[in-house]
C-alpha cells in the first residue's frame, strides 16, 4: 500500500457502527449502554463549568474587555454552539468511544484522525492538570493552607497532585461511581452560579458596567513578542488591551470555558439511544452554561469594578468586596467541590480515547484494554491520571489553559469539516439528527474557531505545533505500520476491520 493511501485510509461507518455488537453467544464485546441524556447533560456540565467561569473571568475582564467580558463569553458560547450542532449529528450518527477522532477516521482519513485523537490527548491531560492546580489555589486560599504546597507558587504542587490521583481511581473503578460523583458536584456547582446570579443582583452598580466596552489602549511590555495574538503579531499591528480587539482576545481566552462540552460524545458507546440523547446532551450542555455564564459574569462586573476584581478567585473575592464574606468562603469551598467534577470529567473521557486508538491498533493493544469486573480502560486511565499529576505538579497554570483552548478549536475545525464531507461521501447514512444549513453552518463553525485560534499568543502556537510534530513521530514509527485497517489489508477478506 502506498504512503498515501495508508494515511489517507478510512473506516467503515458501517463496521464502526457494528464494531460493539453482541458475540454470537450474547457477550457484550465493549462498555456497557446505560446513560441517558440527562445522565450526558451532568457530565458534560461537569466538565463544562470550571477554572474558565471562577477564575478567567476576572483575568479577562480586569486585563482585557472591562464588563464586555460579557460579550467574549456571549462570542465563545455562540461558537462553541456551532461546533455542537456538528457534533451532534456526528455524534448521533456514530456513537463510538471516540468521537472526533472516529469521525475524522470515516471521512478524511487516518492520519487526521491520528492527529485529532492526538490533539484531544492534549486538551483533556491538560484540561486535566490546569484544572487541577486551580483546585489547588481555591482550597488553599479558602482554608488558608500552605502556599508552598497548594497554589501557583508552590514549587511542586502538591495539591494538584493529590486531587488528580484520587480522581483517577474513582474514574478507573467504573463509570457508575463516575457518573454519581460527578452528579452531586454538578448540583453544587450550578447552584453556586445560581446563588451568585440572585444574591450579586442585590449589588449591581450601573456605574460599575459603563463604559461597558472600555476605550483600547497600548498593552503592556509583557504581552508583546511570542505573548501577542498570531493575528497581531502576523499584521504587526500594536498590541492593545479593551476596546473590540480586547473583546475579541479575551473571547479567545475565555473559549476554554465552554471546552470539554464535546467530551459527551465520547460516551456515545454508554448511551441508551444516542440517536436522541447525544443531541440533546450536547445542545442541553451548553444552552445551560452559556445562560449561566453571561448572567455570572454580567453580576460580577456590576458588583465590582473591572479594575478591582482578583485574577486568582474573582467570584468570592468580590463577595469579600461588598461584605458578605461568609458567602465568599462558601462559593469558595462550592468551587473546590465543581473543579473536583471537571477533573474528573476529563480523565474518563481519557480513558475513552484511548481505549479507541488501541482498538485501532495505533496505539499497543494492551494499552486500552477493558477490566474484567470495572468495565472501563484502567490501564490509559492509570497512564494519563500520572501523566497529569506530573504535569499539575510543575507546569503553570496560564501555560497550559491556552494551549487546551487551541486544541479544542482545532478539534473543532476538523469535525465541523468532517460533517460537511460526510454528507457528500455517505449521504445515506442513517442521521437520526441533522445539522442546519449544511455546508454553510459547519463552514462558518470552522472559520470562525480558526478566528478565535488566531487570537492566541503565538508562543501557545509554537508549543501546539510541536506538540503535533511529536505525533506524527509517533505515529509513522507505531500507528501507521499497527492499524488495524493495516493488518486488515493483509488478512482473509472476511476480517472484519475494525473487530475490538
Ligand atoms: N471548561 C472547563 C473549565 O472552564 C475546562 O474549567
Amino acid at each position: 500500500m502506498s504512503l498515501r493511501s495508508s494515511v489517507l485510509r478510512t473506516k467503515d461507518v458501517e463496521t464502526v457502527l457494528h464494531q460493539n455488537d453482541p458475540t454470537p453467544d450474547g457477550e457484550q464485546a465493549g462498555l456497557s449502554k446505560r446513560l441517558s441524556a440527562k445522565d450526558l447533560t451532568g457530565f458534560g456540565i461537569g466538565i463544562v463549568i470550571g477554572t474558565g467561569i471562577f477564575t478567567l473571568t476576572g483575568i479577562e475582564a480586569k486585563n482585557h474587555a472591562g464588563p464586555a467580558i460579557v460579550i467574549s463569553f456571549a462570542i465563545a458560547g455562540v461558537v462553541s454552539m456551532l461546533a455542537a450542532l456538528c457534533y451532534a449529528e456526528l455524534a448521533a450518527a456514530v456513537p463510538t468511544a471516540g468521537s472526533s477522532y472516529t469521525y475524522a477516521y470515516t471521512t478524511i482519513g487516518e492520519i487526521f484522525a491520528w492527529i485529532i485523537a492526538w490533539d484531544l490527548i492534549l486538551e483533556f491531560a491538560l484540561g486535566a492538570a490546569v484544572v487541577s492546580r486551580g483546585w489547588s489555589a481555591y482550597l488553599q486560599d479558602s482554608l488558608g493552607l500552605p502556599t508552598g504546597l497548594f497554589g501557583e507558587t508552590a514549587p511542586v504542587n502538591v495539591g494538584a497532585v493529590l486531587i488528580a490521583a484520587v480522581l483517577g481511581v474513582v474514574a478507573a473503578v467504573g463509570i457508575r461511581e463516575s457518573k454519581w460523583v460527578t452528579n452531586a458536584l454538578v448540583v453544587t456547582k450550578v447552584s453556586v452560579c445560581i446563588f451568585v446570579i440572585v444574591a450579586g443582583l442585590f449589588f449591581l452598580k450601573t456605574a460599575n458596567l459603563l463604559p461597558f466596552v472600555p476605550p483600547s489602549e497600548p498593552s503592556h511590555d509583557d504581552a508583546a513578542g511570542l505573548a501577542q495574538p498570531l493575528w497581531q503579531w502576523v499584521s504587526g499591528v500594536h498590541p492593545s488591551s479593551y476596546g473590540f480587539v480586547g473583546v475579541l482576545v479575551a473571547a479567545a481566552v475565555v473559549f476554554f470555558a465552554y471546552s470539554g462540552f464535546e467530551a459527551v460524545a465520547n460516551l456515545g458507546e454508554e448511551t441508551e439511544n444516542p440517536g436522541r440523547d447525544m443531541p440533546r446532551g450536547l445542545i442541553g450542555t451548553l444552552v445551560i452554561c452559556t445562560v449561566l455564564y453571561l448572567l455570572v459574569c454580567l453580576v460580577l462586573t456590576g458588583m465590582v469594578d473591572y479594575a478591582d476584581l482578583d485574577e486568582g478567585a474573582p467570584i468570592s473575592d468580590a463577595f469579600h468586596q461588598v461584605g458578605l464574606g461568609w458567602a465568599g468562603f462558601l462559593i469558595g469551598l462550592a468551587a473546590v467541590a465543581g473543579l473536583s467534577s471537571v477533573i474528573l470529567v476529563d480523565l474518563v473521557a481519557m480513558g475513552r480515547i484511548g481505549y479507541a486508538l488501541s482498538r485501532d491498533g495505533l496505539l499497543p493493544p494492551s494499552v486500552g484494554r477493558i477490566h474484567p469486573k470495572f468495565r472501563t480502560p484502567t490501564r490509559i486511565t492509570a497512564v494519563t491520571t500520572l501523566a497529569v499529576c506530573l504535569l499539575g505538579a510543575f507546569v503553570p497554570l496560564d501555560t497550559l489553559a491556552e494551549m487546551v483552548s487551541i486544541g479544542t478549536l482545532f478539534a473543532f475545525v476538523v469535525v465541523s469539516i468532517a460533517v460537511a464531507v460526510l454528507r457528500r461521501t455517505n449521504p445515506r447514512m442513517e442521521r437520526p439528527f441533522r445539522t442546519p444549513q449544511v455546508p454553510l453552518l459547519p463552514v462558518v463553525s470552522a472559520l470562525s474557531c480558526v478566528a478565535l485560534m488566531a487570537s492566541l499568543a503565538v508562543d501557545t502556537w509554537i508549543r501546539f505545533l510541536v506538540w503535533l510534530a511529536i505525533g506524527m513521530v509517533v505515529y509513522f514509527g507505531y500507528g501507521r505500520s499497527h492499524s488495524r485497517l493495516n493488518t486488515a489489508d493483509e488478512e482473509p477478506a472476511s476480517e472484519p476491520a475494525t473487530r475490538a
